[in-house]
């Protein structure tokens, strides 16, 4: 029987959704990316120390359920942005609750042009996301340029570049996207005005393929 991460991995219509999903399938891909990412996440979230104050913002917010997870630990605001409507749609339905009680917002917006003041947030995330982003080190200084004075990024990534992977480049090509190494990663913060940048590798299962892959979680603090 095909196991359903095979079908994924499987069917390019609907892994292209990864990076802007859209309609049926883009809505079927988020719910699967909710459960699959979920130790990819957990791992993540393993490295950042929020607190009852913390305002988080998670870019590419997909599915929502960072979003929901940073509200059950911080007692302040959390906000999500993503640029696919589907994205938005789906994070408001998962928080439907927290963002009633104001204590949650979620917006359609681009990483590289968004609406908050310069200094708002303690802590912004990117799980799985900046392989789209489309102009890197911008981009990073918008993210920057948004953080409090000692704020801190995380990005979390389940791919690294892997020489001679035809699979790998089969998705690149597919996706359109950038898969960075961890060097890319630390130069690319630096450049964009990152103080201090650490980095962490998991050796690991890639979440929908179930081959070996190396997880990578990056702080970076402003
Ligand atoms: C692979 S999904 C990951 C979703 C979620 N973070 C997770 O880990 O399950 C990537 C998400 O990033 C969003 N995204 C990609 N590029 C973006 C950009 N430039 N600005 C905002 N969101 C973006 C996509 O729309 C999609 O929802």
């Amino acid at each position: 029987m095909t196991s359903k991460k095979t079908k994924i991995i499987e069917n390019p219509e609907l892994l292209v959704n990864a990076g802007n999903p859209k309609g049926k399938l883009g809505e079927e891909l988020i719910n699967d990316m909710n459960i699959n990412h979920e130790n990819l996440a957990l791992w993540g979230v393993s490295h950042l120390n929020v607190s009852k104050n913390s305002i988080v913002l998670d870019i590419g917010c997909g599915g929502g359920v960072n979003v929901k997870r940073f509200l059950e630990i911080t007692d302040s605001k959390v906000y999500g942005i993503d640029y696919s409507s589907l994205s938005v749609k789906k994070s408001i339905e998962l928080n439907k609750k927290e963002i009633e009680n104001k204590r949650c917002e979620i917006r359609l917006e681009s990483v590289s042009e968004m609406s908050f003041d310069s200094a708002t947030f303690d802590i912004i995330t990117a799980f799985e996301t900046v392989y789209f982003w489309p102009d890197f080190e911008n981009d990073l200084k918008e993210v920057n340029r948004i953080l409090k004075e000692d704020g801190i990024f995380l990005i979390c990534n389940e791919a690294l570049p892997r020489k001679n992977d035809a699979r790998q480049k089969e998705f690149v090509d597919l996706l359109n996207c950038s898969i960075y190494s961890e060097q890319e990663l630390i130069n690319h913060l630096n450049n964009s005005g990152f103080s201090e940048v650490k980095t962490f590798i998991k050796e690991s299962k890639d979440s929908f393929t179930n081959e070996d892959a190396d997880w990578i979680c990056v702080i970076a603090q402003k």
